[in-house]
């Protein structure tokens, strides 16, 4: 059945031949997938010198899996028990809390998942069984497909380029053409993108969510299709297809893409976050108390990042295929204002820059403004609290950022890393049930953060105007 629909998908467009040929459903080899290891919260604990930057050093020295830093605690991931002893992090003496994290469960195996276009039945955003799982890439390939023949006057696919293993890279336009009213000002862009970290899905199952919201009947529940009329969305669901593929298929908590180093580089992939070409460094991470004038002087190849580690940045910007695609693309698109990295977790939305605390985005009080409201926004719908800072404070500083590239380089105002649910409870494995209210939450911060950059406040932080009632479960 996948099979035929796949056919049929590759005839009509010729671009995902490859992509959903090679990837039979039924080998899935589930049993290979990496998992339950354990996650360790490190508390910082600057009386005894451990501070979180202190504590970021000895990861990164470890090469150990950092999973998410915030103000006062660092969660590193361990793939067993044995990994954590045997590390020099075992001997990092601040109190941990210690989470053990299940082996993944990949749903669900049952027929239901295994699904053609029809039976999600796209036609309804609230109705639909899209938005309660997970999805492969052929699967995800098929929504964009499907989303694009239900709706040919507004959904346009596009192929950007190849992924490092040769798959093809799809963006959706979604757009209504050009204004109707002559007075009208010439549409604004919006960009949107899924997880560059591969293990991050919440981000891509979001962006997806947000393109079914925007092409929706206004009548339903979350639609988003009001902002048509004034806007054009371009949606990256899946700006690591090589990465998300393995994230099923071998290691669900892979993080970088899947391209080969170099001939005498026994490691496999990239950050592609560190890749892009803002102030792009050889070195992973700068530490925070260092002067950023000193820090230029360790840009030497020769100082560079260890290819195997975690957070690799590249021999040079721009290395990845992935990111190069994604940059050639966004300096063919008229109009941007905003650009979205959506990301996990943490619960934030974070501004300019990545690469330094001491450099101040000249747009930077019209960036916060418009991040405050954002996360009220997100609040409005189900109560989800984000914070919002600049991210070189709220992670940590680190070179070759998108969106220090996306605003700096290609001139995109309003951009942020927004690392979505939750603060890590469930950390990458958020369950399934929560994508919708997710995806409900985050139409609302689009929503805001376009009529902000229109002058236009919408009414969306008024807690009930988009809520509903009977919406999906708050969880
Ligand atoms: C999809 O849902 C709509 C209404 O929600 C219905 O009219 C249509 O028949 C459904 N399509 C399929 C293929 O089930
Ligand atoms: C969704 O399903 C409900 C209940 O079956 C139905 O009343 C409603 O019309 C459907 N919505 C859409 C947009 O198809």
């Amino acid at each position: 059945m996948l099979c035929l629909y796949a056919f049929a998908v590759c005839l009509l467009q010729l671009c995902l031949v490859r992509g959903l040929s090679v990837v039979p459903a039924e080998q899935q080899p589930l049993e290979s997938l990496a998992g339950g290891g354990t996650l360790k919260r490190f508390a910082a604990d600057p009386l005894s010198g451990w501070d979180v930057d202190h504590i970021l050093q000895s990861a990164e020295e470890a090469n150990a899996d950092v999973w998410n830093v915030g103000p006062s605690h660092v969660d590193i991931y361990f793939p067993s028990h044995i990994d954590y002893l045997v590390s020099p992090l075992s001997l990092v003496d601040v109190p941990h809390v210690t989470t053990s994290i299940p082996r993944p469960h990949i749903e669900p195996s049952s027929s239901e998942f295994i699904t053609t276009g029809a039976s999600w039945n796209l036609t309804s955003l609230s109705n639909t069984t899209y938005h309660s799982a997970y999805h492969p890439l052929y699967e995800i390939e098929g929504f964009m497909q499907e989303l694009e023949s239900l709706y040919p006057d507004i959904v346009q696919l596009a192929c950007i380029g190849h992924s490092a293993e040769g798959r093809e890279m799809l963006a959706m336009k979604i757009s209504k053409g050009t204004p109707s009213s002559k007075n009208q000002k010439t549409q604004a862009g919006v960009v949107i993108a899924g997880a560059q970290h591969a293990r991050e899905w919440i981000a891509t199952s979001t962006a997806l969510y947000i393109a079914h919201a925007l092409v929706s009947d206004a009548s339903e529940p979350f639609a988003m299709s009001t902002l048509l009329e004034s806007y054009d969305f371009y949606i990256i669901p899946v700006p690591n297809p090589d990465g998300y593929v393995y994230t099923w298929e071998r290691d669900r908590f892979w993080y970088k893409n899947r391209q080969i180093i170099g001939p005498n580089e026994k490691c496999v992939g990239l950050d592609m976050n560190r890749n892009w070409g803002h102030k792009w460094k050889a070195k992973a991470r700068s530490p925070q108390g260092q002067a950023d004038s000193e820090l230029s002087k360790l840009d030497a190849p020769s100082k560079g990042t260890d290819p195997c580690t975690h957070w690799y940045p590249g021999h040079r910007p721009f290395e990845s295929p992935e990111g190069n695609n994604i940059a050639n693309y966004i300096t063919t698109l008229p109009g941007l204002r905003a650009y979205i990295d959506l990301r996990s977790y943490g619960q934030m939305v974070s501004t300019p820059f990545s690469y330094s605390c001491k450099k101040v985005p000249k747009d930077a009080e019209d960036q916060i403004e418009a991040a405050l409201g954002a996360i009220r926004a997100i609040k409005a719908i189900h109560g989800t609290v984000f914070t919002t800072g600049r991210l070189c404070r709220s992670l940590y500083k680190a070179g070759g950022n998108v969106i220090d590239w996306m605003y700096a380089k290609a001139g995109i105002k309003f951009a942020y890393a927004v690392h979505l649910r939750d603060t890590g409870t469930y950390g990458f494995s958020l369950p399934p049930e929560w994508i919708r209210p997710v995806g409900e939450e985050t139409a609302n911060m689009i929503r805001f953060i376009a009529g902000f950059i229109r002058g236009k406040p919408c009414e969306c932080l008024a807690d009930q105007s988009y809520r509903v009632p009977e919406a999906s479960s708050t969880v």
